[in-house]
């Protein structure tokens, strides 16, 4: 029978402590995944204790007092602080979401935050995506035309047309979806995984975009799109509420009416 074992410097080590000033009340631990690969040292999980009553209400607020007040050597990203650029996406208490949306009282006992699962680590919190853009901009994500506008303005869309992309368009390329689906831990370099999908289906059926065969014949592969066996965990977890599950089986079945 095969065996298979991690190599001993992946082994996640207890890490430093620190704890609050003796004089806090209301504290809360947060167990925080440390690994730097420009070392030799194995990664750790660094204990901090924070006292809620000076810190803001959400996992961000945490992360970024104890950068500024406890351990300015922690990296994460962060940037717009309100769920829009997607740049803070973590895995908190287990579940990939947002740092900046997710409330510090939603978590019952420590909290736990990791990096996005499954994916290479640059620095601590910080994933490396290079791979998921690259996923992205293979579905080639913009208006493809062969026609020229009508009297040279832009392309006009009816209402019920434009209503089509409601649940498409407003992804934010957190990651959160595609790094927590088994397909794509284990195929990631085939199976283009629920965001590029789910983009490649917001052009599939925008009115304007004259594509769409192309778009459809180039999903059209047992690993690119077919790799999605509909676990679910993508819908679960996106923190702007968007199913790429359901974009992907619809592509699915267009290629199906397609090539009956
Ligand atoms: S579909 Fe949701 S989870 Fe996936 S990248 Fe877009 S916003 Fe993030
Ligand atoms: S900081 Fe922009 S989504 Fe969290």
């Amino acid at each position: 029978m095969a065996e298979f074992t991690l190599p001993a410097n992946s082994i996640v080590k207890k890490g430093k402590v620190f704890t609050a000033a003796p004089d806090a009340v209301n504290v809360k631990t947060f167990l925080v995944y440390r690994y730097d690969p420009s070392t030799e040292m194995n990664p750790s999980v660094d204990s901090y204790q924070i006292d809620l009553d000076d810190c803001g209400p959400m996992i961000l607020d945490a992360l970024i007092k104890i950068k500024s007040e406890i351990d300015p050597g922690l990296a994460f990203r962060r940037s717009c602080r309100e769920g829009i650029c997607g740049s803070c996406a973590m895995n908190i208490d287990g579940a990939n979401t947002l740092a900046c949306t997710m409330a510090i009282e939603d978590v019952e006992g420590d909290v736990r935050v990791y990096p996005l699962p499954h994916q290479p680590v640059v620095k601590d919190l910080v994933s490396d995506l290079s791979n998921f853009y690259r996923q992205y901009e293979a579905v080639e994500p913009w208006m493809q035309t062969d026609s020229k506008p009508p009297q040279g303005r832009e392309r006009l869309q009816s209402k019920e047309d434009r209503e089509k992309l409601d649940g498409l368009y407003e992804c934010i390329m957190c990651a959160c979806c595609s790094t927590s689906g088994p397909s794509y831990w284990w195929n990631s370099d085939k199976y283009l995984g629920p965001a590029a999908l789910l983009a490649a289906y917001r052009w599939i059926v925008d009115s304007r975009d004259e594509k769409t065969e192309e778009r459809l014949s180039a999903l059209d592969d047992p690993f690119k799109l077919y790799r999605c066996h509909t676990i679910m965990n993508c819908a679960t977890v996106c923190p702007k509420g968007l199913n790429p599950a359901e974009a992907i089986a619809d592509t699915k079945k267009m290629l199906v009416q397609r090539n009956l």
